[in-house]
């Protein structure tokens, strides 16, 4: 197989973190929605349908491969909230997180001298760029609305040209 024990290993656990990524933006777009912000919680449903896809890449790439899929137990999502800054915040988090579980990968990859791995590895540290960039933004506009004028975000969001290409529109792209 291409794929050593260790990445196996490694590539498993991030498979999980995804999944994990998912379900935190599954809650934070019930918490949108249940504060009467339709658009925001639009776009973390689909943050969490782009982090499910995330998820099935690697298992995708742990198959083809030749390695092993086991999916190790996913922690709970935070689904309590105090405020949308409290909720974006949190996101931006987990998309820092995520960054530095993606460089890591691509730290063994070159270890090892996995070029393969190395690779396909390429396309998520470009898209952390993205999903950072993005969600950075997000916050700060959120930041400057505060909760009195969260209405805007939807505004903005709702245009379609408030995060850039890919995240923009509330049915993604
Ligand atoms: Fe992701
Ligand atoms: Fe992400």
């Amino acid at each position: 197989m291409l794929i050593s024990q260790a990445m196996n290993q490694q590539v498993n656990a991030q498979i999980g973190n995804e999944f994990g990524a998912s379900l935190q933006y599954v809650c934070i777009a019930s918490y949108f929605d249940g504060v009467g912000l339709p658009v925001l919680a639009q776009h973390f449903f689909q943050q969490a349908e782009e982090e499910r896809q995330h998820a099935m890449k690697f298992v995708r790439y742990a198959l083809d491969a030749g390695g092993k899929v086991v999916i190790p137990a996913i922690p709970a999502p935070q689904s309590e909230f105090k405020s949308a800054e409290d909720a974006v915040s949190l996101a931006l988090e987990w998309e820092l997180t995520v960054t530095k579980q993606i460089n890591a990968l691509l730290e063994r990859a070159s270890s090892e001298r996995d070029y393969v791995a190395h690779d396909f590895l390429e396309w998520f540290a470009r898209e952390q760029l993205e999903e950072f960039s993005s969600m950075d933004t997000l916050l700060k506009m959120i930041r400057r609305a505060g909760e009195s004028g969260l209405m805007l975000v939807e505004n903005a969001l709702g245009s379609g040209r408030a995060l850039g290409s890919t995240n923009a529109t509330p049915s993604g792209g």
